[in-house]
Formats: structure tokens, sequence, C-alpha cells
């Protein structure tokens, strides 16, 4: 029986592995491509979402982490830092604990769910508030890290984009080629950013060809779309509520090379999505994951996306992460009935829930 063994060690020859390199691993990447069976025909596109909330901290984060947190240790780092909204946080912290470095987190007061702060305490990171947003605590540790012996493991960090770029891989080897169509949520553009940058290469290595790159930002948070910094973002999916992307312009070039584009999708086409992707497939993912889904119902609206297409969603966290939400959205809660087989047959009996 062979053994899935993570990212570095399965694509060590696309990855800046050496022998000195730890062998750093919780087993991530290797995620599920599933098919949207009933999606798919409603659409009339063949559409399958990329389950990254089904790596070990619950996000597509852990396969950029594994890499900068190896490279850190590689080179005799005794500390990591990053800004977060959450996310990154996670993994930031689970692999410091791994590898014992010590772990500092910056996040925006109040706005990351609540799944991603209990992982930062769990994993023993030591977690700072800051009364700013997402960019603002960027500029800080960005500073801090130029200053302080501390390795800044955001995707500025370019071992991150190479750690995360072995999602492409692993779509096209499920496939057997790129899709045509790759949608995906937009934050700090790392991302896309590392999905461009991988299905370049496999395209060079094994002719495996191009997806069109289509991005989704969060209205309220679409810098990129509107093109100015968003001093003050606000969107429901905290995980994209960035108004500075720091790779603006990888994004921008991921999208003109490959004949995509970068757009939004409003707070309301994000729940709806996110309700729709759990109700018809059995697939919950974090809200801004659901930007993706949401945005291809839009590209499907409007004609951009061809019917026949084959489609990759990237559902980048968890639904778990954000319970909240979940909670906060679904209008239909639990009945409570007294403890009475009876009254559970009337009500069944009547269809009363749904
Ligand atoms: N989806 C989720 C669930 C995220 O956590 C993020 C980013 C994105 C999408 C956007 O990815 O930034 O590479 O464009 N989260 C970061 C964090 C910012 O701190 O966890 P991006």
């Amino acid at each position: 029986m062979s053994s899935w063994k993570g990212l570095l060690h399965t694509y060590k020859d696309y990855l800046p592995v050496n022998e000195k390199t730890p062998t750093l691993s919780l087993n991530e990447g290797n995620t599920p491509l599933i098919h949207l069976e009933t999606l798919s025909e409603e659409w009339g596109v063949e559409a399958y979402v990329k389950v990254e909330g089904a790596n070990p901290t619950g996000s597509f984060k852990d396969r950029g982490m594994v890499m900068a947190v190896a490279k850190a240790k590689e080179e005799g780092s005794k500390a990591i830092i990053c800004a977060s909204t959450g996310n990154t946080s996670a993994a930031a912290a689970a692999y410091g604990a791994r590898a014992g470095l010590r772990c500092i987190v910056v996040i925006p007061e109040g706005k990351i769910a609540l799944g991603k702060l209990a992982q930062a305490v769990m994993y023993g990171a030591e977690v700072f508030e800051i009364q700013g947003n997402f960019d603002n605590a960027l500029d800080i540790v960005r500073s801090i890290s130029e200053k302080e012996a501390v390795t800044l493991v955001n995707s500025v960090n370019p071992y991150r984009i190479e750690g995360q770029k072995t999602a492409a891989f692993e779509i096209c080897d499920v496939l057997g080629k790129a899709p045509d169509v790759l949608s995906i949520p937009v934050g700090n553009a790392g991302n896309i950013t590392a999905y461009w940058k991988g299905f370049k290469e496999y395209d060079e290595q094994k002719g495996t060809g191009l997806p069109k790159m289509r991005g989704f930002e969060a209205e309220g948070a679409a810098a990129i779309v509107k093109n100015e910094v968003i001093k003050e973002p606000e969107t429901i999916a905290t995980a994209i509520r960035i108004g500075n992307p720091a790779s603006w312009s990888q994004a921008v070039n991921a999208a003109e090379e490959s004949n995509g584009e970068i757009d939004m999708v409003t707070d309301e086409e994000i729940l709806e999505a996110y309700q729709l992707l759990a109700q018809k497939e059995g697939i919950f993912a974090e809200p801004a994951s659901c930007a993706s889904i949401a945005g291809l119902t839009k590209k499907i609206k409007s004609g951009d996306v061809k019917k026949g297409s084959q489609v990759v969603c990237v559902l980048t966290g968890n639904g778990l992460k954000d319970p909240s939400t979940a909670i906060d959205t679904v209008t239909v809660k639990p009945t409570v009935l007294p403890n009475k087989e009876e009254a559970f047959l009337e009500h069944i009996r009547g269809g009363v829930a749904h």
C-alpha cells in the first residue's frame, strides 16, 4: 500500500526542496476533486470543486505553509510571524508547532471566524488582535520582519506561492489536463498567483494546457476590480475582507495572460452559493470559498462561461471554520419537541420541517 506522504515529498522535483530541507508534513494536499452532479446538470457545464477544506487545518493555506515553515527551519529561523484573516494564522500556528518554532499572529479584532481563532490559540500561537483591518496588520508584520529575527510567512514569502501551486498539479493529475476555466476567490491574491504558476509549470513539463483564470473578489473589498485601494473593506466573507491585495499585479497578470478576468460578487450572491452548495451537493465550504461558486453562476448567466465548459471552482476553506455565519444565515432552525415519539411522528408525517 502506498500512503500519501504530503506535498514536500510528493512534489519535491517541482519545489525548492533539497537534502537540508526538513521533511515537514501533516499529510497536507491530495484533496478531493468532486464533481457537482446536480449543479452541473442545472448549469449545463461540467463543474468540479477542489475541496481545500480537507487539508489538515481546513484550508488551502497548509500547502503554502508547509513549504514556508520548512524553509524557515532550514534557514535556522526560530520564529515565524503573519497577519491573517484567520486561515493563515491557523496554518502557521499548526506548522509552527510541528516544526518547534515560535509563532506570532496578528489578526483584525472581532473580524475572524470563531473556528480559526480557536485553532490559533489551540496550536499555541501568540495571538495579537489589532484595532484595524488585515491590510494594517500586514503592514505591521512586514515591517517587524525586516527589523527582527523572525520569518514572515504571509504569501509575500515566495515559498508560500511555491507550496500553493501544487493544487494546480493535483487538478491536472485527476482530470488528465487543465480545465477550461478555474474559478477562485481573491483576497490578498496569493492563491490565484500560485495556481497560475502551477498550471504554467505543469504545462511546460507535461503539456497539460492552460485554463482561463477567473478570480472573484467580494464587492465590498473589490480593490482590483475597482482599481483602487479600499480603505475600509467590508464583506460577510471575512477571509477575503482585504482592501489592498499584496499580489495585486500578479493577479491581474494571471487574468490577462490566461484570457480570464477578475470580477466581483455581492455578499448576497456569496450567501446564496454557500447554501446552494451545501443543500444541493452536500458540500459545506466557508463563505469566502463560495465566491468561486457565486462567480461561476454569474458568468454562466452572462454567457462568459460557455455551456459544456469544464470548470473547477476552488473551495478554499472548510465550512466548519465559521459556524456563526452558518447559524445566522439559515432560516430553518431546529424544531424543539417534547420527549415523546407521537410528537415526532406528527411533525414528520405532516412534513412540517421542510
Ligand atoms: N479563501 C479563504 C478561505 C481564505 O482564507 C483566503 C485568504 C482566500 C480565499 C483568499 O486567498 O489571499 O490568496 O487571495 N486568507 C488569508 C488569511 C488572507 O489570512 O487567511 P488569497
